[in-house]
């Protein structure tokens, strides 16, 4: 029982696996949009883009630009259906549609329904399908949907493959195929024309003048053919300048030095240089760019919370700043008391900046801030002893004021809080203020005489 359940896991896993790789799998490193489209049906050729074979989900990802993309997709088109003449009085066999033309992406089926309306003198029975000339690849099947008179039939046409394009032998690998079906028994047929979409069709693409070749050249299947005298990958470059050795074709502006530097003009292309670090480059028509100068903070390229692109840190989320050393996060500015900085200073960069007397990571010691002490002597003295400048005031003045009274041996202050002394000259106390401002809140107090 246990041993089946894991058999059925495996073989669950397998065909998901399986399924899996037959998605995903797209030729990516493909020199042309043929070799492109015929490593899977869901590959799209996007000339454009640094991996330019992709699946339709990564083709999104890569925002390939929709016009710069090929995708030849599957299609049906029905080139006649004629209605019968004698539809009422039906004497002969009838089917719609008489011709159908389908385009066909290997991997990808296509289906379209048949109305077969039998003589009515025929006993009503099952019809068998034939098909004739169909060609090694091609798969027709056909399902009944219903039965009776007139009879509907979907019919269902797959091609498991693209020819491999070694075997040049015959020049009809991929169509145009003409098909017959007809009913078994009968003379008459449905005529079907089948071509498979093994190649980029970009024709119907063209695009003129296009942008992308610097209108000087023609965008085909995303790549420009360039109008005489241009040349290059975006047409960019015009050939007669390039016979008199001219190299301003390199250079960025009329005074600046060839290909920045960093590169070497060949043809009217810079060729960047190479270093000796392969993770370091140079890029940009005119070498210009490069990903290793960029600011540094802490000894580290764009203070290892970003990536350097052409002199400049572009910062990871989170980071700001033009060597991206300035956090956006404000927990580290958080006082003990869930303040920003105690409620004193700013939090820049995720460090507090403290105005004076406060100072700390969180703006919450105040060394000079001692004279407290002095402030609410006379209170703590008439709240745990009844005696002092203010034991008649009391109630009035000192109600802010929460005193426990410690044990003698009661280790005091503890964290965050000062300690003070009192001396008069019938009692000495010593006694905690809280490190922390009081702003209007009660203060605790702990007291020991001493
Ligand atoms: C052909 O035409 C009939 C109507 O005459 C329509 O019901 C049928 O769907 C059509 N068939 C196809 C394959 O378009
Ligand atoms: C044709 O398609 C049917 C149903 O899709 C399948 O069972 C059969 O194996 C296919 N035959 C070939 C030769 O691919
Ligand atoms: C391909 O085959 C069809 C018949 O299926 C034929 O009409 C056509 O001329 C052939 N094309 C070539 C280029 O051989
Ligand atoms: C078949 O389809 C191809 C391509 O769509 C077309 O060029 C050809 O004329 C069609 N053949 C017939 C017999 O309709």
């Amino acid at each position: 029982m246990m041993a089946s359940k894991l058999l059925f896991f495996c073989l669950l896993l397998l065909v998901l696996g399986l399924s899996q790789a037959q998605k995903e799998e797209c030729h990516r490193y493909a020199s042309s949009c043929d070799e492109c489209i015929q490593s899977g049906s869901e590959c799209a050729w996007c000339p454009l883009s640094y991996i330019r074979c992709l699946n339709m989900k990564e083709l999104r990802r890569e925002a390939c630009s929709k016009g710069y993309y090929y995708n030849p997709q599957s299609s049906t088109h029905v080139v006649r259906n004629d209605s019968s003449t004698d539809p009422v009085d039906g004497k002969t066999l009838f089917i719609q549609p008489q011709e159908v033309s389908l385009h066909l992406r290997p991997g990808v089926s296509q289906s379209f329904p048949l109305t077969i309306s039998m003589p009515t003198d025929q006993p009503v029975t099952d019809v068998t399908m034939d098909s004739s000339n169909v060609p090694a690849g091609v798969n027709i099947t056909f399902s009944s949907v219903t039965k009776g008179n007139p009879l509907h039939i979907q019919v269902n046409v797959e091609a498991a493959q693209c020819p491999s394009m070694s075997d040049s032998s015959n020049q009809n690998l991929t169509g145009p195929w003409s098909i017959l079906i007809a009913p078994r028994g009968f003379s008459l047929s449905v005529n079907l024309n089948i071509t498979l979409l093994c190649q980029c069709d970009c024709t119907g693409n063209r695009e003129e003048n296009h942008p992308a070749c610097s209108g000087q050249g023609t965008l085909e299947c995303g790549r420009c053919k360039c109008y005489a005298p241009y040349i290059g990958k975006h047409c960019q470059k015009n050939s007669d300048d390039l016979w008199s050795g001219d190299d301003s074709a390199c250079r960025s502006g009329p005074n600046a030095p060839v290909c920045s530097s960093n590169g070497v003009c060949e043809e009217g292309f810079c060729v960047c240089a190479k270093r000796e670090d392969p993770s370091e480059k140079y890029s940009g028509m005119y070498c210009e760019c490069n990903n290793f100068n960029c600011p540094h903070h802490n000894d580290r390229k764009c203070g290892g919370n970003g990536k350097c692109e052409c002199g400049q840190c572009i910062c990871d989320s989170k980071w700001v700043g033009e060597d991206c050393s300035c956090s956006v996060e404000t927990a580290s500015c958080k006082a003990t008391n869930g303040m920003l900085c105690n409620g004193k200073g700013s939090c820049q960069c995720g460090i507090c900046r403290c105005p004076p007397p406060y100072s700390g990571p969180t703006c919450e010691e105040c060394p000079s801030c001692h004279n407290r002490c002095d402030q609410h002597a006379a209170c703590v003295e008439c709240r745990a002893f009844g005696t002092g400048a203010k034991a008649n005031i009391c109630d009035r003045d000192c109600g802010y004021l929460t005193v426990a009274m410690a044990d003698t041996g009661d280790d005091i202050p503890g964290e965050n809080e000062v300690l003070c002394k009192m001396r008069t000259y019938n009692s000495c106390f010593l006694y905690t203020l809280s490190r922390l401002p009081s702003r209007g809140q009660s203060v605790v107090s702990r007291v020991k005489k001493c």
